[in-house]
């Protein structure tokens, strides 16, 4: 029987439960090139990795007819306060399950809880340059590239760069005292080089949210 192009995915908090079911996805080829992730990895390795989250550490799973297909993790980028709104994320999509919005759905179901829960401003991942699915993935959701990591990791026999992107939560920016005047206004625009000295007045506001909404859901 083929699968569907698009198939009805559910995406839930994952467990310990999950471990065997993480392994067998990062021991997929491309799983496996495209991550951080070694050859061999086992079922008690993942179960110990898991049941080690705290409880900000966000493993969320991607499930088609009740079977784990997709999973991402959102964790603190760090654990000073001053970048406390800051998360970084990583995932992968079983190599049968590619393309057929398995990722998507697992980064719309981390967005809504990064954006509107757990109220991260900023969220940061590394991607090999060769990854051409991941960057347009990524692109699609507002991350945008900041650098290039040269050497970045060992993959197959070889270093291989990788680029650092980000996305700052489109959101107005906030007025320090009462009443319009120039200030510095971060916009985001799905491009890194989004600041600019700008006259913010609540009309500007409005507009450059909506705008910065539009790019971010396109
Ligand atoms: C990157 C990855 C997570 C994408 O997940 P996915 O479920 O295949 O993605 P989706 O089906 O939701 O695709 C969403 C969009 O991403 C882009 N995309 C996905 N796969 C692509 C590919 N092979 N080539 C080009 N663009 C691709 C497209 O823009 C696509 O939208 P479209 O299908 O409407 O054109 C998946 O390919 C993967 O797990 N790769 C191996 C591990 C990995 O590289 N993880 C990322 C680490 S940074």
């Amino acid at each position: 029987m083929m699968a569907a192009r698009s198939p009805k995915v559910t995406v839930r908090r994952g467990g310990v439960e999950d471990a065997e079911a993480v392994r067998a996805m990062f021991a997929m080829p491309r799983a496996m090139a495209g991550t951080l992730q070694l050859p061999y990895p086992t079922a008690a390795m993942w179960a110990q990795r898991i049941a080690e989250n705290a409880a900000d550490d966000y493993l969320l799973v991607a499930e088609v007819d009740g079977r784990v297909v997709g999973n991402l993790g959102l964790h603190p980028a760090s654990r000073s306060p001053r970048r406390r709104h800051a998360a970084a994320i990583g995932m992968s999509v079983h190599d049968d399950w590619q393309r057929r919005g398995v990722g998507s759905a697992l980064l719309v179901a981390a967005l809504d809880i990064a954006d509107n829960w757990l109220n991260y401003r900023r969220l940061e991942l590394t991607v090999y340059t060769d990854n051409a699915a991941a960057l347009a993935l990524y692109r699609k959701f507002g991350f945008a590239i900041e650098g290039t990591h040269r050497d970045f990791a060992f993959r197959d026999g070889r270093f291989v760069d990788a680029y650092a992107m980000a996305r700052l939560r489109p959101e107005a920016p906030r007025a320090r005292t009462a009443g319009a005047g120039i200030r510095q206004a971060t916009v985001n625009t799905g491009h890194a080089k989004s600041t600019k000295k700008a006259e913010v007045r609540p009309a500007a506001h409005r507009k450059a949210t909506k705008t910065a909404r539009k790019r971010a859901a396109s």
